[in-house]
């Protein structure tokens, strides 16, 4: 779906973010069963037309609202949670689901199909491709690439192969995720590492290709450079405040 901009606007209306309200697109839409395991979709499951310009006061006093930046390119039945904002150049692309309250940044690529849960951070320049499924609360750095065909031509068609980010993990600037992974949650990939294997919860993951050297706290503290898990799985000011509730059922498994 081309963004076009909303009536009433000005001239520097380049510069003016708007917003629309709830999902985007026209068509069906995918019903919340369908998202991936984790992922929010309580919100945003509706579609609602341009309703129109908007300053920063009324983004940020109005979290219900998603906001879109007007160079932004939001293909047809895309579904986006509310209070989540795309930023400039970005292009979501068909049947693409974000989940509420995510943040994308400038230039991002969201693939056909693609699932995002809630409350997602995507910085800029950063390419999520077919078959990526973030669940809710990840966090990938700028430029980080998830790629999803493990023999890529040029000529014939794609072999798709699926990724699976679990909730709460952070992939690091840069980094390259070859398909066919599953990257646990709170795990942590370092800046500038290409993730070939399966990543543990909680673990820290780095270089090229990506190996486990220590593990993080759910608040993304490094806890022990050592191969053996710590127990508890959680730094000191976690340990000693309400945030901390790392193996204790919330999936420090
Ligand atoms: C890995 C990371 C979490 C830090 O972990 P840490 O244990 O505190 O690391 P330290 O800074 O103490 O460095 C420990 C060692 O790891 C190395 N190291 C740190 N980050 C690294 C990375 N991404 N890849 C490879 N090696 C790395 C350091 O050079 C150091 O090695 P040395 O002892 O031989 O000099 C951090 O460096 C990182 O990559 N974070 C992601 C940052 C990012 O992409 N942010 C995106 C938002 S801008």
């Amino acid at each position: 779906m081309q963004v076009d901009g909303p009536p009433g606007m000005g001239d520097d209306h380049d510069h003016q973010p708007w917003r629309r309200d709830e999902t985007l697109g026209s068509g069906s839409k995918r019903p919340a069963s369908d998202a991936g395991p984790g992922n929010d979709r309580s919100s945003g499951t509706q579609v609602h037309p341009i309703v129109g310009c908007t300053d920063w006061g009324e983004v940020r006093q109005n979290v219900h609202m998603v906001f879109i930046h007007p160079t932004a390119d939001i293909e047809p039945d895309v579904t986006i949670g509310h209070g989540t904002k795309i930023w400039r150049l970005t292009h979501i692309r068909s049947t693409a689901s974000l989940g509420a309250d995510c943040n994308v940044g400038r230039n991002v690529f969201v693939d056909v199909g693609v699932s995002v849960g809630a409350r997602c951070k995507i910085q800029n320049n950063v390419s999520v491709y077919e078959g990526v499924t973030l669940e809710d609360d990840v966090f990938v750095g700028p430029s980080a690439v998830f790629t999803n065909d493990r023999t890529p031509r040029a000529f014939g068609d794609w072999e798709v192969v699926p990724t699976l980010v679990r909730r709460g993990a952070s992939i690091g600037g840069g980094a390259v995720i070859v398909c066919g992974v599953v990257i646990g949650e709170y795990a942590m990939v370092g800046a500038g590492a290409v993730v070939t294997r399966d990543v543990e919860a909680y673990r820290l993951v780095l270089g090229n290709p990506a190996r486990p050297v220590g593990w993080v706290c759910r608040c993304g503290k490094v806890v022990s450079r050592s191969n053996s898990r710590p127990e508890p799985l959680e730094c000191e000011t976690c340990r000693t405040s309400d945030l901390g509730d790392n193996g204790q059922g919330d999936g420090a498994t």
